[in-house]
């Protein structure tokens, strides 16, 4: 078996550049709009909160949006990722933007020892984040380790009964083709191209993925001792998971065009470390 984490790092490091330039990232109004945010932050600001003032990280925050968009909101952010190519995104970003967000390159399972145990007012994470990890348990501990004591976590993720499901389908079923429970064994997928807009080719095709069961995940938290504080299922994701089966709300958000009640396509789920 080839090694998961070697080989997914090539396609985040093939793929962020294509990323950074495409409209979808949106990256020229983050430079030109001092006040603008990611949709996907945006769609998260309800449940989130006010966050001025919080020692906040992200977790595998690819090319920082989403974390300029946090410290735009007031955190004091810092955002991790282990795609060096990545990361060279977000540190010019952020420089282009003026934002005094700090970014470092490690595995998430490193991230304790990289950022600093108990630090962390709000830990934030999501949209194609925990589907890389082989082990929901282990990102929880993480997770607990990072918090400092009243901190609180809010992941925003796709639902893992849409990771299950087969890719789009001409007659429109929904049908479960993958793993929605974790197993120790990753999914492997060989995918040409990418989730946003792009007229990039890429060599690395090749990545692993995990599923996570919401109840894996919300057990792994309770598991660590904190205390669920949120779980909303919702009916869009921010992007095309089903080729040809969605609609834009045009807010960022897809939603599957016919009877869209079927699945939950995401879901943001809020806890909390006891003080
Ligand atoms: C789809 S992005 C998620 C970020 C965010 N939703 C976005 O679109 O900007 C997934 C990120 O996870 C990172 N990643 C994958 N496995 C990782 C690991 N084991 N440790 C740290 N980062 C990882 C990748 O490098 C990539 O930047």
């Amino acid at each position: 078996m080839p090694d998961s984490r070697a080989l997914n790092r090539a396609q985040w490091d093939e793929r962020a550049p294509a990323h950074a330039r495409s409209p979808d990232y949106a990256l020229e109004r983050f430079r030109s709009e001092p006040d603008f945010i990611s949709d996907v932050v945006r769609f998260d600001v309800p449940l989130l909160g006010d966050v001025a003032g919080l020692r906040g990280a992200h977790l595998q925050c690819h090319i920082g949006t989403d974390t300029i968009s946090l410290a735009r909101l007031g955190a004091r952010m810092v955002g991790l990722d282990f795609s060096p190519a990545s990361l060279a995104e977000a540190r010019r970003l952020a420089a282009d933007c003026g934002a005094e967000v700090e970014f470092f390159e490690a595995d998430v399972y490193d991230a304790p020892g990289v950022l600093g145990a108990g630090c962390f007012d709000l830990l934030y994470t999501g949209v194609g984040a925990l589907c890389w990890l082989p082990s929901v348990e282990r990102w929880a501990a993480v997770v607990d380790e990072l918090l400092a004591p009243g901190g609180r976590l809010l992941i925003r993720e796709g639902h893992p009964m849409l990771w299950a499901l087969q890719d789009s389908r001409p007659d429109g079923l929904l049908v479960v083709e993958h793993d929605y429970f974790e197993r120790e064994q990753p999914m492997v997928f060989d995918e040409a191209g990418t989730y946003v807009e792009t007229d990039a080719v890429f060599e690395h095709t090749i990545t692993h993925a995990w599923n996570h069961g919401l109840g894996e995940l919300v057990t792994a938290l309770l598991g660590r001792g904190l205390r669920l504080t949120g779980l909303v299922e919702h009916d869009s994701v921010p992007w095309e998971a089903l080729e040809g089966q969605m609609e834009r709300l045009g807010n960022g958000e897809y939603r599957i065009a016919e009877r869209p009640w079927r699945v939950a396509h995401s879901f943001t789920l809020q806890a909390e470390k006891p003080a």
